[in-house]
């Protein structure tokens, strides 16, 4: 390091994502995009709604294919995020970056947000709307895992199943799920690429 460099480090030397949060966000969202475009395949073989998605934007071709496709993509969405969320709560990061959650906060950010005061400068802090989208997406991660085991296995995991008001009922919840992380992909890909120092952030950690 050079003397100038030391009393401050430029800030594309701060370290923002470790190496293991940038590996475990990345294998998420590939696990994601298969679940999500194998399940509106699945979904269009028994629609729960007057529509179904167009086959070009969904993957597996037909329902065996695409089952195929979601349980494999199951276990590394499931994987993955078993070891996300234990090294999130055990190294700390949850409770640094993404609590306390304070309703006020939330307000006033997404006030500044709407008349664009809201600053993107410390990448290494994120807004109370962050916290509050990540956590929510996070909370939908475990509900949608939960719910896709009840319409799995709905005699092994009866209990659950009964949790989320019989097979029918846990088919709407395991799609309001899905229609949840959707709506949140579509905020969360659009600000990474307004603030693409952000995106660099998390492809290179810095
Ligand atoms: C596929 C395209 C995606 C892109 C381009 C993307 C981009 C990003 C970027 C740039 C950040 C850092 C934000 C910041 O520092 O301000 C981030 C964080 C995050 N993203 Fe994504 N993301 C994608 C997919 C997903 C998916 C599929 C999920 C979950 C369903 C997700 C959940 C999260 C979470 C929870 C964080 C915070 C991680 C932490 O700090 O521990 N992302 N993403």
């Amino acid at each position: 390091m050079t003397a100038e460099a030391i009393p401050t480090r430029r800030a594309s030397t701060v370290s923002i994502h470790p190496g293991w949060v940038r590996v475990c966000h990345w294998v998420n969202a590939l696990a994601i995009l298969m679940m999500i475009g194998s399940g509106w395949q699945v979904y269009n073989a028994s629609p729960l709604f007057n529509f179904t998605f167009p086959r070009a934007i969904t993957l597996g071709e037909w329902l065996g294919g695409a089952l195929l496709w979601h349980f494999a993509a199951m276990w590394l969405l499931v994987v993955n995020g078993l070891v996300y969320v234990t090294l999130g709560f055990v190294t700390g990061r949850f409770r640094r970056k993404l609590l306390p959650i304070y309703p006020s906060e939330v307000l006033g950010d997404v006030k500044a947000a709407l008349t664009f005061k809201l600053s993107h400068e410390d990448l290494s802090h994120y807004n109370a709307v962050q916290k509050l989208l990540y956590t929510g997406v996070l909370l939908c991660g475990v509900f949608i895992v939960l719910s896709g085991l009840s319409i799995w296995k709905p005699v092994q995991f009866h209990v659950l199943t009964m949790l989320f008001g019989g097979y029918d009922f846990a088919r709407y919840v395991h799609f309001t799920f899905m229609a949840a992380i959707v709506a949140f992909l579509v905020v969360h890909i659009a600000l990474a690429l307004l603030v693409p120092k952000s995106l660099r952030a998390m492809i290179t950690g810095r």
